[in-house]
């Protein structure tokens, strides 16, 4: 069951996702059913501070990672001692200790118990658009940190997600299934231009509220691209840390290679059940190459210039 505020959009049942479950649109944006309730729940009932931090990406953007680089950067004010070991990443992976407001919290409960989350600030990520996102935040002027990448990495990274997810061999039928949903826009939280444009230019127009990242340039320039989050979240880093290779550990520890190698990314599993280790493969910037016909990489790129031309962003 919906609840509509008179504000809300119609959500319409047109189609179904390459594998057939049923997708609605809300807002510009499609969701399965259960996670538009969790989107309606999130604007009904979510409480904003005003120091609230909410990391937004599309699904295999370099969510987990710009969650982990977020908790390292916060956790250096809160550390009592000095024991990395002791250190919440190794503990735990970055969905845990980043819960998702629409695949989380708000799909399990329409008043869920936030009193886990009280230490200021308070982390949360979501995969919505910036203009339904805004809607739950009721004018806070939150910080929102949204992390973008090329669109044709994100198709492979994705393929190679759903089929370790649902246990069957990558072929290529369902690459070319989920090309067609990419090129169309019915994708989950799709069409897949509009969620990243709704950042990009949200970032032009408040550009001290909303930071607008690139995986490629954090892959390409980790050391500028953390200080620059830093001083986005207000925590820049001390001369003294600077010295101290504070940026550098913060990188290490967040590196595809050390999360990977823990335990509890190895061995864990996030409150829906997928696997943690699911979460990391190559982390690399164009392995589409390895995998998209040419016809396919022309067919996104012309898509990207008629999506985002003139909007001065590229990928
Ligand atoms: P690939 O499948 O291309 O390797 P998300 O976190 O949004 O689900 O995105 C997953 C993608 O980010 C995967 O890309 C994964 O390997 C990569 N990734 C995960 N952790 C990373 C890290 N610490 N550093 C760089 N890339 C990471």
């Amino acid at each position: 069951m919906f609840y509509y505020s008179g504000s809300h959009q119609e959500a319409h049942y047109l189609y179904k996702d390459f594998q057939g479950r049923r997708l609605c649109k809300y807002q510009g944006s499609w969701y399965y059913y259960n996670t538009l309730q969790a989107v309606i729940n999130f604007h009904n009932n979510f409480q904003p501070q005003e120091t609230d931090i909410i990391l937004a990406s599309s699904p295999k953007s370099g969510t987990t990672w710009l969650k982990a680089l977020t908790v390292a950067l916060l956790e250096r004010s809160k550390q009592q001692d000095d024991d990395p070991l002791n250190h919440p990443l190794r503990s735990d992976n970055p969905h845990g200790i980043v819960p998702f407001l629409e695949n989380n919290l708000y799909l399990k409960s329409s008043t869920p118990d936030l009193t886990k989350y009280s230490s200021s600030p308070r982390l949360f990520a979501t995969h919505m658009p910036l203009h339904t996102l805004k809607e739950g935040l009721k004018g806070s002027p939150c910080k929102i940190v949204f992390m973008c990448r090329n669109a044709k990495d994100v198709l492979i990274s994705m393929w190679y997600f759903v089929c370790k997810y649902q246990r069957v061999e990558a072929s290529r039928s369902i690459l070319e299934s989920l090309f067609e949903s990419l090129c169309s826009g019915v994708t989950f939280y799709g069409p897949f231009w509009d969620q990243v444009l709704s950042y990009w230019r949200g970032s032009l127009e408040d550009p001290s509220r909303v930071l607008f990242m690139k995986y490629e340039e954090m892959k390409e320039e980790p050391y500028a691209q953390l200080k620059r989050l830093a001083e986005f979240l207000g925590c820049p880093f001390t001369e003294e840390e600077l010295e101290s290779g504070s940026v550098d550990m913060i990188l290490e520890l967040c590196s595809l290679r050390s999360l990977s190698d823990l335990e509890i990314n190895k061995s864990g599993k996030n409150v829906n059940g997928v696997d943690y280790k699911f979460y990391f493969r190559k982390g690399e910037v164009g392995d589409w190459k390895n995998h998209l016909t040419p016809e396919m990489e022309s067919r996104i790129d012309m898509i990207i210039e008629e999506k985002l031309g003139g909007s001065g962003l590229s990928f």
